[in-house]
């Protein structure tokens, strides 16, 4: 979604700018605009639709040498359509004001009404466009830009990241934020701001967080923060990023999603490591370490979550109630925020994020934060408001995930899920050693399945075809298969549903016939039989069948029409087995379309608006 950097230092703040806007872009933007102030502080305001570098041509058609200072922004329509008036930043009429915003202004309707009484005159349809409007009116009460700031974020509701600079201010930038993320990179001499580190970390990985309801005052190098509900400073140091910066490039691989499905074997290694231990028998979680004696009491569980991590939620709901018998529930973030349910403290709130910085997720953690109940995260972005929020939690340690569609996280989440049932279980379940060995053979597995690249390649090239698939899968494999839609969906368009095999005849079986193919998870297991049932019921009816079966299986193949094996696992481990074949297949699928498959059109990697 929406992207802010900003920059103010000695360096050319239009260059550091624009590559910290192409580091956001991979969470998806449909237009660009930058505002700088050159060193005689006059101000130029750049906006397009399309590509960030679109926005070097416009710099380069200019007679700009050096701006110290500079704000950026890529732009996720929520208000008003993609258009280059509709982009940020957005200006006062005389362009002495220049912001850009990340959020909604809940209130910009009355905002809007109020200042075109006092003469304003908007040029766009944004909400964000009250922002400028709005620190002119009282900029012209106070002539104080910083005073003139703080009045008007206390007249906006709503959920933002907002970053300004103004000719009337040239050697500040001025941030605020409430419920959206951001982040000052200080340096000697130079300060970059950004809604996400991974704009910054190039430059510098000392880094402090703007917290909700703080405004920042940022110069060469220096930063002051200002809590804006008791009018006080607040005293926070930089703290330091640990993040490799080359997991953020592409290598060798022609796109991120590929590149990522491809780190599964890493992935599963790097969310184990140090936490479990087979030879010793052991699981340590660090994270949860605080909240021991709280666990000890916890006797439900509700996990919430969105897309893809809603889907590993649910696989971790099988493994949870299966490991540890907690009973546990899984709700969509967006749901759960507006639901009234009991909810005893005794409960604990588990949510998963692998950005960290949902707006939902975050949303479902606030409504219960004055219930008194533990509120735990399982998170892939270090430092993110998720992670921040939550009383504990496990990372996931997956690196930056770049393409839209979640591939590696989802791995990640499920393995940490799979840790966390495991220390919850006390060691009494039988279970508990078999899958602390398998944890240990994943990766291999993982390997063997990637190795099978060229072969899932050839049968998804059969497939792109299709305009309808359905997903189904049985126990462990049936919220494997709901992810597995979802994965086809958001990279080839073509329509998708995911359900329990055993459901097929309370309704699916109806949209069956040629057209209509079925991706079936009919790994070996005891559901074997009744999954290749259902196999057959589809088959009988004209349908086509790929099939996931495990290696050395006879059955699956006498009914599929192509199967794609993979080894055998543990019921509980092999949705993450499952799921690296369906990744790849849609991935596959996708690119034989032709489709941008890191970007697919209409989604956000980070959605941080409602
Ligand atoms: C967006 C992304 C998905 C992701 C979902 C939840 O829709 O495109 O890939 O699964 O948000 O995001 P989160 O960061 O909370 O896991």
């Amino acid at each position: 979604m929406c992207g802010i950097v900003g920059y103010i230092g000695r360096r050319n703040g239009a260059d550091i700018v624009l590559s910290g806007l192409s580091a956001l872009e991979y969470r998806g933007y449909d237009s660009a605009g930058i505002a700088l102030l050159d060193e005689t502080g006059e101000a130029t305001l750049l906006k397009q639709l399309g590509r960030v570098a679109g926005l070097q041509k416009l710099i380069d058609e200019t007679t700009l040498q050096k701006t110290p200072l500079a704000i950026g922004h890529t732009r996720w329509a929520t208000h008003g359509k993609p258009s280059v008036v509709n982009a940020h930043p957005h200006s006062n009429a005389d362009q002495t004001i220049f912001v850009v915003h990340n959020g909604i202004i809940e209130n910009y309707v009355e905002l809007r009404e109020w200042l075109g009484k006092e003469g304003y005159h908007f040029a766009s349809e944004t909400d964000t466009e009250t922002i400028p409007h709005l620190i002119d009116y009282y900029y012209k009460k106070t002539s104080n830009f910083e005073e003139a700031f703080v009045s008007a974020i206390k007249e906006i509701r709503g959920a933002y990241a907002i970053l300004a600079c103004s000719t009337m201010a040239p050697d500040k930038l001025f941030a605020a934020r409430l419920s959206s993320p951001m982040v000052i990179g200080v340096n000697k001499d130079e300060c970059i701001v950004a809604s996400d580190p991974s704009a910054i970390l190039q430059h510098t990985k000392e880094v402090v967080y703007v917290q909700d309801n703080e405004m920042a005052v940022i110069e060469k190098g220096s930063y002051r923060l200002v809590d804006l509900a008791h009018d006080k400073q607040v005293q926070r140091e930089t703290e330091h990023l640990d993040f490799d910066i080359n997991q953020a490039n592409l290598g060798d691989f022609p796109h991120f999603m590929l590149k990522e499905i491809f780190e599964a074997p890493q992935t599963i290694r790097l969310a184990s490591l140090g936490r479990s231990n087979a030879s010793t028998g052991t699981v340590k979680l660090g994270g949860l370490e605080s909240v021991a004696d709280q666990l000890r009491y916890i006797d439900r569980i509700v996990i919430v979550a969105c897309g893809t991590s809603y889907y590993a939620g649910l696989v971790g709901e099988y493994l949870l109630e299966e490991i540890t018998g907690i009973p546990v529930e899984v709700q969509l973030a967006s749901e759960f925020k507006y639901r009234n349910e009991p909810f005893s403290r005794s409960t604990a709130l588990l949510a998963i994020s692998q950005s960290g910085e949902t707006a939902d997720t975050i949303a479902a953690l606030q409504k219960v934060q004055d219930y008194g109940v533990l509120r735990l995260g399982i998170v892939n972005a270090v430092g993110s408001t998720i992670a921040r929020m939550t009383d504990a939690g496990v990372y996931c340690h997956a690196g930056p995930e770049q393409a839209v569609a979640s591939t590696k996280a989802f791995i990640a989440q499920v393995v940490v899920l799979l840790l966390i049932s495991l220390k919850l279980s006390k060691n009494g379940d039988n279970l508990y050693q078999p899958l602390l060995e398998e944890i240990e053979a994943l990766p291999g597995k993982a390997q063997q399945i990637l190795d099978q690249a060229p072969a899932i390649e050839r049968i998804a090239k059969k497939y792109k075809k299709y305009r309808d698939f359905l997903f189904i899968g049985r126990g462990y494999s049936f919220p494997c298969a709901l992810e597995g839609a979802l994965k086809l969906k958001e990279v080839s368009y073509i329509h998708a549903e995911g359900y329990a095999a055993g459901e097929m005849k309370h309704g699916p079986l109806a949209m069956i016939d040629k057209d209509f193919p079925t991706f079936a998870l009919a790994t070996s297991g005891p559901l074997l039989e009744k999954t290749c049932s259902n196999i057959q019921e589809i088959k009988a009816r004209g349908g086509v069948v790929v099939a996931v079966a495990t290696e050395g299986d006879k059955l699956v193949a006498k009914h599929a029409d192509d199967v794609i094996y993979i080894p055998k696992s543990l019921e509980q481990t092999e949705p993450i087995l499952e799921a690296i074949v369906m990744q790849l297949f849609s991935y596959y699928v996708a690119t034989a379309k032709d489709l941008d498959v890191d970007r697919p059109r209409n989604l956000a990697k980070s959605v941080t608006v409602e």
